[in-house]
């Protein structure tokens, strides 16, 4: 099977797995996990903040930021396809009493003017905007690489405005390493930022968030609060640095796979392919074919994708998933639009 539902399948390496094994461990709730501090401190340094925190999921990074930044009853502007809006349980309502203001982007870059206008006036019936979130790369926009340039217009503008500002930096490292940016550029933008080690990287648990001491304090308050608190962690915090030092630049392979991917696909008639600038490739299939029954006659044939909205396939890119994977995988879809296209003669 090749399964192109997510990077979060990849598994851990032989060489990950004994790095976990031999990892030195203490209570992380008592800040005395020496592996934890280790990553905590790598992860900051790389993304240009003062400190760090490991936690147990992308989700309770952002979250924790979420309610850093905010009291209840503010307002949280992000873009309308942001994941921390159509994929986190509605949290930010129920963990920090927040509303969450979706705007339009493109493709992750919310417009300086668009921004603006969400926030709410300063009059007493009104809610107070305390935050604006970005995300980078945009998982619903096909792992869009967000341009460092139009980031920093728009966080300054948000700044301008009084907003904190944080990244989703789910898979940030996917767009520094394709880019050959140091990641410290676009951490610097914002006040925090939640990084996965369990997507791309290959990590099995976790992620870090990152920003000054003082929200690195709060946020760990939370963290416990949220009850992630963790004990002897470093066994996980070990395959996180494991994967920086050793997983990190063949992201970059990641990105070549998507970007064939996309080219084959973009020869098949029928299918429609949306940019990709890393490991992320959305299609869909036109009305001459219908969804469902390509969906199921591709995994028929030992290939799964996901839907992300209704006709729209995701297929990520990751620790496993080889050249030749992505040319079978295209080779498969070739096969089954022949057979499932209606009304059109197929030409070869
Ligand atoms: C952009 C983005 N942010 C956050 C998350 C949440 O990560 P987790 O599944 O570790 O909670 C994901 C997961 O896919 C994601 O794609």
């Amino acid at each position: 099977m090749i399964d192109l539902r997510s990077d979060t399948l990849t598994k851990p390496t032989d060489a990950m797995r004994r790095a976990m094994a031999f990892a030195p461990v203490g209570d992380d709730v008592y800040s005395e996990d020496p592996t934890v501090l280790e990553l905590q401190e790598r992860v900051a340094g790389l993304l240009g903040h003062e400190a760090g925190l490991f936690v147990p999921s992308g989700v309770m990074g952002n979250q924790i930021c979420i309610k850093v930044h905010t009291q209840p009853g503010n307002e949280v502007i992000c873009d309308d396809e942001a994941h921390i809006f159509h994929y986190e349980t509605a949290a930010p309502s129920v963990l920090s009493g927040v509303q969450l203001v979706p705007v339009p982007s493109n493709r992750g870059l919310m417009h300086p003017d668009m921004l603006a206008q969400a926030v709410r006036p300063d009059i007493y019936y009104n809610a107070r905007t305390a935050l604006y979130c970005a995300e980078n790369s945009h998982n619903r926009h096909g792992g869009a690489s967000v341009s460092l340039e139009g980031l920093k217009h728009v966080t300054s503008h948000a700044r301008g405005l009084g907003l904190g500002v944080h990244l989703d930096g789910a898979r940030l490292f996917n767009v520094t390493a394709t880019e050959g940016v140091a990641p410290a550029e676009y951490g610097k933008l914002f006040d925090t930022v939640s990084l996965c080690l369990s997507k791309g990287l290959g990590a099995p648990v976790g992620s870090v968030i990152v920003g000054s001491r003082d929200h690195i304090e709060a946020a760990r308050h939370y963290r416990k609060m949220f009850g992630g608190g963790m004990r002897q962690v470093g066994i996980l915090a070990a395959a996180g640095l494991y994967a920086l030092e050793h997983q990190y630049e063949r992201l970059l392979e990641d990105s070549a796979n998507a970007t064939l991917f996309a080219q084959l696909l973009h020869d098949i008639e029928g299918i429609d392919v949306e940019p990709t600038d890393t490991n992320i490739v959305v299609f869909r299939t036109d009305h001459t074919i219908p969804y469902e029954e390509f969906e199921s006659s591709c995994a028929g044939e030992g290939l799964r994708f996901a839907l992300i909205k209704p006709g729209y396939a995701r297929a990520v890119m990751y620790l496993g998933i080889s050249r030749d994977d992505v040319i079978r995988a295209s080779e498969i879809i070739y096969s089954v639009v022949r057979r499932v296209r209606r009304d059109v003669e197929v030409t070869p």
